[in-house]
């Protein structure tokens, strides 16, 4: 599955979600999180995130390997939603992102 990095924290630009023909890109607090079993690996949410969050999980740069599995984490527990229009926003966000230090753009 495509998961969400670090840069995402705080600026959440959302133009991912308008990409994904699934509807698997979550809202949370602090940042957005792909559900990995309803994400299709279609890529097509990758290139337009403005502060290049969006990596195929493989691929997440070494700087944030903490993040390969926050979305799969985040998700512990929740299941798969079935679509997060419908879903609304998630209650909590990942403890790692929690306890990330505030950035802006
Ligand atoms: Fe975040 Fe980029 Fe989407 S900032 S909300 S991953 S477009
Ligand atoms: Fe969705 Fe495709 Fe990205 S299924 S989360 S737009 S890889």
């Amino acid at each position: 599955a495509y998961v969400i990095a670090q840069p995402c924290v705080d600026i959440m630009d959302k133009a991912c979600i308008d990409e994904c023909p699934v509807d698997c890109i979550y809202e949370g607090p602090r940042k957005l999180y792909i559900q990995p079993d309803e994400c299709v690996d279609c890529g097509a949410c990758e290139p337009v995130c403005p502060v290049e969050s969006i990596f195929f999980e493989d691929d997440v740069p070494d700087k944030w390997s903490d993040y390969r599995k926050v979305d799969t984490e985040v998700f512990a527990g929740l299941g798969q939603l079935g679509g997060a229009s419908a879903v609304g926003p998630l209650a909590a966000d990942h403890p790692l992102v929690s306890a990330q230090a505030a950035q802006a753009a």
